[in-house]
This record gives C-alpha cells, structure tokens and sequence, in this order.
C-alpha cells in the first residue's frame, strides 16, 4: 500500500517509514526538509494523489498553548481535507496518553488535534502511546548544555519507538479502527534517570537537575496523569534494554 508519513523525517517519523519500508509498502514523506509544509493547504491534494493511508507523526517544539492548538488544528485540517479531496480512505494519527485530559500547553495542540479527530464520521484510527525511550534523547538535546543537564520531573511509562511505529503500520494496513486502546512500555520511569543514564550511555555524563515544568502540563508530568491508564496495551522492551541496544 502507499503511505504519506507526515512528519517522516521525526524521532518517531523515521523508524515508521523504516517499518513501512520493511512491510514492503511504498512511502511518500511530508516535511518541511522533504518540500512540503503542511501548514500551507495549496499543493498538498496532488501529493497524496494514490496515497491509501497518512500517518501524521508531525510535531512543533512550541510549549505555548496557543501556537500548539494552531499548528496541530492547521495541518489535521489540511490532511484531513486534502485527503479527502485526493481519495485518501485512513487518516492515522498518533496522540499522547493523557493530553486529552491535560489540555494545556503543548497538550491543548494535541487534544485540539483529536477533537478534530474524533468529530470525523470515520475514516481515521487514533493511537494514545506513553514516551518514547527516545524522549530522553529528545530531552538531551533540548535542555542539555555542557556537564550540567536539565530534566523534567516527569513520571513516564515509557516505550520503544519502533513499538510504536509497528502498531502504527499495523492500524495502516487493518484499516479505520476509530480510537485504539493506548499502548505503553513494560515499567514506570522517572524522567531524571532516563536523561541521566542516556547522557553517561553516550560517554558525555552530566550532573542532571531535575527541575519542574510550570502549569498544567508540569503538573501532569509530576502527578502521574501521563502514566498508562486501565485498558492499556503494555510493549515488553524495557528503557534500559533499549539504551543498550543504542549506538551512540
Ligand atoms: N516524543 C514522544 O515521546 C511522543 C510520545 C507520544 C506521542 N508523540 C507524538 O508523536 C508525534 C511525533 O513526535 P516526535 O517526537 O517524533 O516529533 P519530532 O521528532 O519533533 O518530529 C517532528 C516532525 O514534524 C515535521 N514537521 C514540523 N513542522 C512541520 C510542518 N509545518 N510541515 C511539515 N512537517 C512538519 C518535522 O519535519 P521538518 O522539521 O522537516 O518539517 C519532523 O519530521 C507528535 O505528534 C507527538 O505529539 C510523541
């Protein structure tokens, strides 16, 4: 089948065109680095053209609500509609455990984006997952400067990315499902001890400060909102196997 990822060119975006590719489908990648942003309607219908599926795994680095609801409302709409208008028949979207809920901050992009979503007649499968392993490197590289390493204190479930890329080619190939049950990784995390032992894995080890995030959404990242609810399908790879399977 043809797959447009948006957003493939992503932490998560990469290992879904690598899942894709191994599945054997064919994959178009939509970004901003491959030509296309899809904040920008015109010229996007064309490009998904004999597309069967989109996966939207897009993100913004914003932490303000505001810029966060405009991103994920602008480019759902515009893959939504353009979709449609090209014959596009699945919409697969992948949300965050908990954002719904939250609503604030970078989450309110993200249940902006569901909202949308889930007022479709059909058509469209939307996946909860908890952290990526892969959401301390991400963290690493946003809040890391020199021997001195900041790290948000966070309670997390986490889970492998190629775990969540696997399911998310599976929702491609079975079809529209609606909302899924969410998927998480085997055992609780404090994010501190991930950003720590990712930087000591990577030979640059750091003294890592813990620090709260503001709001809402830091609130939730303490209290354990984000963590897998009841119902949750739970992954095996744990983030300290996953660390040692990293080339650095
Ligand atoms: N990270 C996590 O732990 C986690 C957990 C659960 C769910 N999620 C969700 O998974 C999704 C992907 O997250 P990620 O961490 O993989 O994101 P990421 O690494 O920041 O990648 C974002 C992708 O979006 C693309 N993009 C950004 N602005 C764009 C635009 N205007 N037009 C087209 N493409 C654009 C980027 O490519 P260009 O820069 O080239 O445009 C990139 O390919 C997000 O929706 C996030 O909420 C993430």
């Amino acid at each position: 089948m043809k797959i447009a990822v948006a957003g493939g060119t992503g932490t998560i975006g990469q290992l879904v065109v690598a899942a894709a590719d191994e599945a054997g489908h064919e994959t178009v990648v939509l970004a901003r680095s491959t030509g296309t942003d899809l904040r920008d309607a015109r010229e996007l219908e064309p490009k998904l053209r004999g597309v069967d599926t989109v996966i939207d795994v897009t993100s913004t680095g914003t932490m303000s609500t505001a810029r966060a609801v405009e991103f994920f409302g602008t480019v759902t709409s515009n893959l939504l509609r353009a979709g449609r208008a090209a014959g596009v028949g699945h919409h697969v979207a992948l949300s965050i455990v908990g954002a719904l809920e939250v609503n604030a901050s970078y989450y309110a992009g993200k249940a902006a984006q569901e909202r949308m979503l889930l007022s479709q007649p059909g058509g469209y499968s939307l996946l909860r997952t908890t952290q990526f392993h892969e959401f301390a490197a991400q963290m690493v590289q946003r809040m890391g400067r020199g021997p001195v390493q900041l790290a948000p204190i966070m309670l997390s479930q986490p889970i492998a990315g190629t775990e969540v890329a696997d399911e998310l080619i599976r929702l491609a190939e079975s079809g529209p499902e609606g909302e899924v049950a969410d998927l998480a990784g085997p055992r609780e995390e404090k994010m501190p001890r991930m950003v720590k032992a990712y930087r000591e894995a990577s030979g640059s080890p750091a003294r890592v400060l813990a620090v709260p995030v503001p709001g809402a959404m830091g609130k939730a990242m303490r209290d354990g909102s984000l963590l897998a609810g009841q119902g949750a399908r739970l992954r095996t790879l744990t983030f300290d196997d996953w660390l040692a399977g990293q080339q650095h």
